[in-house]
């Protein structure tokens, strides 16, 4: 079993950014399902790709049985998370990947600093402290990118649902670690 030598608090880590990494490419998959636009579209692609990569990598430390049950719906809430704001307007959906990626880069920080200074005694520890710093290096690019792409001012709705999309990953990275 790769990750029988985990602590039972990094197998719930993992199975939160496991469950995340579910949401960001269905968030990719919800934008792409709505929108026409080149920019977001192309910006979209690739991001997915990049997700993609940190899904496979994320499988690789966590097999099946320890992922979280609730799949399916992280999966929805990812694609709807796309396209909702999709529906509205360019700058919506930049910046609810903006708060996205805001919220993941202080989530992977948070359990770096939590790794770090066991990467000194194990290898498959050091191991998981690289992988979760490559996916956070991707989500800090992909959060910049967005922001640098916004061309209007963030309206009070938009404001509204980047909030509403901020506590629900928050909810979701507590539930995801439980279940
Ligand atoms: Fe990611
Ligand atoms: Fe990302």
């Amino acid at each position: 079993m790769i990750n029988s030598f985990y602590p039972a608090w990094l197998i719930r880590d993992l199975r939160s950014d496991h469950a995340g990494e579910v949401g960001a490419v269905w968030i990719y998959r919800g934008i792409l399902a709505t929108s026409n636009n080149n920019l977001i579209r192309d910006f979209a692609q690739k991001h997915l790709e990049t997700e993609q990569s940190h899904l496979r990598e994320i499988e690789k430390l966590l097999p099946p049985h320890q992922q979280s049950r609730l799949l399916l719906f992280w999966k929805a809430a990812g694609f709807f998370t796309g396209l909702i704001p999709t529906l509205f307007s360019t700058d919506s959906t930049l910046y609810t990947i903006a708060s996205v990626e805001t919220f993941v880069d202080q989530h992977y920080r948070d359990q770096l600093t939590r790794l770090k200074p066991l990467t000194h005694f194990s290898k498959k520890l050091s191991d998981v402290y690289s992988t979760l710093l490559k996916c956070q290096s991707d989500e800090i690019k992909h959060r910049d990118e967005a922001a640098e792409h916004t061309k209007a001012v963030r309206g009070i709705f938009t404001s509204a649902w980047c909030s509403l999309v901020s506590f629900g990953s928050l909810a979701a990275v507590c539930l995801a670690r439980r279940f």
